[in-house]
């Protein structure tokens, strides 16, 4: 009988621990694998499909938790959103301001941008009441962030610790235009202004210090919006009270959730996978410039333009890797993916610096600090900085309990970095990983041969 080197086991208080055992020759990964929809284009066709006018189909959504909490709470306030399934989800909008007031809390769950898009979107609504909620962690994330620019546009928001935090009341209000200068660069910032914008009468400006994800400006341009994009400063600017059309969204692979078989692919002697249908939106291929960067062996293949979204297939076979610096501008454009990039630099040559990072202690988790930790464990060199890591690589991983702290990213990395560890590994929370890859386990099985 052949042990299964994958396992996964139940908790009493309803977690799951994954158990990662690798063979004395190491795991190697072969094959052909799609990946879930992207997270950030899924919340966005459902939450402007719910706001349009007519009918949106959404093929390729994801089905994590995530995007079932933007579901959920769309539903609340009136838009038809049918069941939500891979091939083909019907919504039947509302038309732009016509929202109606939920019975009962919002929940967003753990997801910061269905809270912080759906802010934007509620502010506006004149006359109606709303509480937002989250759970744990998504209730001691930053919310002022948003909050900010909602109140200069004259918006009625109360939470708690003077605002900044969810639980937050709204009451709905006619706002009026601003010129935003965001002091970081989050699309969630930018996306939360831009909706505000949509229903106020004249023109929303929005600058950010660097280019962040652009799914809301490509989408809102799809759905009929007029917006202004200047690349040079990075400011967009949009004309309020468009007539906004429902449309056919095709959403590609998930390129943050492709990162975790490319690092996997790059770091397990004798891999070779193919990941097909991936977005490689500019703004989003931060991970792929960095794994060059580590002289990691990808080839992006079939190129193409899908619903306004650039698509390809990504190859990756293992190789060497070699320690880079990751900062400035590209932070915005591998935001999520720092976790895994930290797991291939354990293992590449040199030392890795990855700085201007930040934002990752307001995540899901304090991802600098879980990161730390849980690597250490497995005997990597690590040091946390203010702003980022430096990790020396070129260590053997020893298998090691680690922890998620429910944060998706980090079951996931750790889950591939105990692929190449010495012996077994055990990760508590990896249940966590169905908050953008509900079968992220399923397919690390199949792959491993
Ligand atoms: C997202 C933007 C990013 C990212 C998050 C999804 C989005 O957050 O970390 O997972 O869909 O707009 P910030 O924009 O706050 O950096």
């Amino acid at each position: 009988m052949s042990i299964s080197p994958i396992t996964i086991q139940d908790r009493p208080d309803h977690s799951q621990d994954l158990v990662i055992t690798p063979s004395s020759s190491g795991l190697a990964l072969k094959g052909s694998i799609t990946v879930p929809g992207d997270k950030s284009i899924s919340h966005r066709s459902l939450m402007l499909g719910a706001i349009a006018e007519g009918e949106t189909i959404i093929e390729g959504l994801l089905l994590g938790e995530d995007p079932r909490s933007t579901a959920q709470c769309f539903r609340a306030m009136g838009a038809k959103i049918g069941k939500l399934n891979t091939k083909k989800v019907v919504v039947q909008g509302v038309g732009l301001g016509n929202l109606r007031e939920p019975l009962d809390v919002l929940d967003a769950g753990n997801s910061g941008t269905t809270m912080r898009l759906m802010l934007g979107i509620l502010a506006s609504h004149s006359d109606r009441f709303f509480v937002v909620t989250g759970d744990n962690s998504l209730r001691s994330r930053p919310m002022s962030r948003v909050v900010k620019p909602l109140v200069q546009m004259g918006a009625n928001i109360w939470g708690r610790k003077d605002n900044a935090l969810a639980p937050l009341a709204v009451k709905g209000t006619t706002l009026k235009p601003i010129h935003y200068l965001s002091p970081v660069a989050s699309a969630q910032v930018k996306s939360c202004v831009l909706l505000a914008g949509l229903m106020v009468e004249g023109k929303t400006t929005v600058t950010e210090p660097a280019l962040s994800r652009d799914h809301s400006e490509r989408m809102l341009q799809a759905f009929g919006a007029e917006l202004e994009i200047n690349s040079k400063t990075n400011s967009v600017t949009i004309t309020g009270q468009p007539t906004l059309r429902g449309q056919k969204v095709i959403v590609p692979g998930d390129i943050s959730s492709a990162a975790f078989w490319l690092v996997a692919g790059a770091i397990a002697p004798g891999s070779e996978l193919v990941i097909t249908n991936v977005g490689v939106n500019p703004t989003r291929t931060g991970i792929l410039e960095v794994l060059a960067m580590m002289e990691a062996d990808i080839s992006q293949e079939n190129k193409r333009l899908v619903a306004g979204e650039p698509v390809a297939d990504l190859r990756v076979k293992h190789s060497k890797l070699k320690a880079c610096t990751i900062g400035g501008d590209l932070i915005p454009r591998l935001i999520d993916e720092i976790p895994i990039l930290a797991v291939a630099a354990t293992l590449a040559e040199g030392t890795t610096v990855i700085k201007d990072a930040a934002e990752l202690r307001v995540k899901e988790s304090d991802r600098l600090a879980v990161m730390a930790s849980e690597l250490t464990k497995m005997g990597a060199k690590v040091t946390e900085l203010p702003d980022g890591l430096e990790i020396t690589g070129g260590q053997t991983l020893k298998g090691a309990e680690m922890d998620s702290y429910t944060d998706h990213r980090i079951a996931m990395s750790l889950a591939i970095a105990a692929i190449v560890a010495s012996n077994t590994s055990t990760i508590h929370h990896a249940e966590a990983a169905s908050i953008s890859y509900p079968n992220f386990v399923t397919t690390l099985q199949q792959v491993i041969t």
